[in-house]
């Protein structure tokens, strides 16, 4: 099925991911067992807890880490079908609003997509002005785990405003599966009904925190929804994603 996950902490030693090689190579087995192919590493960046700042220090960890898997690539030839790609979970800080601007920021594997998540509880009107301003600075924002926020639990509907200006919607795996409570399961399956939601990704931490495993919900998913809006949240859009070209919405390939 070569799913894709453009939401991982896969890269070791960065933020509240993966805390070492050894951390990864498991995550990278996670995934590959639940039908993933290619992940994107999208650790903690303008987040104050991890002091994540420099696309280019970043950027040196991900190539050594590239090239630590490749001397695992004998004993473990799993890791030769695995794509990885470096992208970051930008957190809407003051700071990151400024390097926006500047183009100092780490997108998705090179794309104009770039995924922004915001402070759980900020208002609707915020996370508004948050995502316009992306969007004003020319990038196309993922909002991550999107049905984790307060304000889009009190009405999902309110995120058609920002879809429609060009928001992309991704929702975590494991809020799907009601892994990480009911409000997230609530909000999530709502918006996948008012067809708001265009990726599905695991934001996967650590092997047994939150690992990378796409496998429950994939199979839950293709029992209760068309095939081809299951391929659409987890490979042709995240593709598209990756290849720096539009989405398909439901609404298009009807
Ligand atoms: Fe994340």
């Amino acid at each position: 099925m070569n799913l894709i996950d453009i939401h991982t902490h896969i890269l070791p030693g960065v933020d509240d991911g993966a805390q070492s090689l050894e951390n990864t190579l498991v995550m990278l087995r996670i995934a590959y067992d639940s039908g993933t192919r290619r992940m994107v590493a999208t650790l903690h960046m303008f987040l104050d807890l991890f002091n994540n700042n420099d696309f280019l220090e970043i950027r040196d960890r991900f190539e050594a880490l590239i090239r630590d898997l490749d001397s695992y690539k004998e004993k473990q030839p799993h890791i030769k079908e695995m794509d990885l790609y470096l992208g970051a979970e930008n957190y809407a800080s003051p700071e990151f609003l400024e390097t926006l601007g500047q183009g100092c920021v780490l997108t998705l594997n090179g794309s104009r997509y770039l995924l922004v998540e915001v402070s759980p509880a900020l208002p609707m009107s915020q996370i508004g002005v948050i995502m316009e301003n992306v969007l004003l600075a020319d990038y196309t924002p993922v909002i991550a785990h999107v049905e984790r926020y307060a304000a889009v639990q009190q009405d999902p509907t309110q995120m058609e405003r920002l879809r429609n200006l060009g928001c992309v919607m991704q929702v975590n795996a494991r809020s799907l599966a009601g892994a990480s409570g009911s409000q997230n399961k609530t909000c999530a399956e709502r918006l996948l009904q008012e067809g708001l939601l265009d990726v599905i990704a695991t934001d996967g931490h650590q092997p047994r925190w939150r690992p990378p495993d796409f496998q429950s919900v994939f199979q839950t998913l293709g029992q209760e929804n068309p095939k081809d809006d299951v391929m659409r949240w987890m490979v042709t859009n995240p593709r598209l994603i990756l290849s720096n070209e539009p989405l398909n919405s439901a609404k298009e390939s009807e």
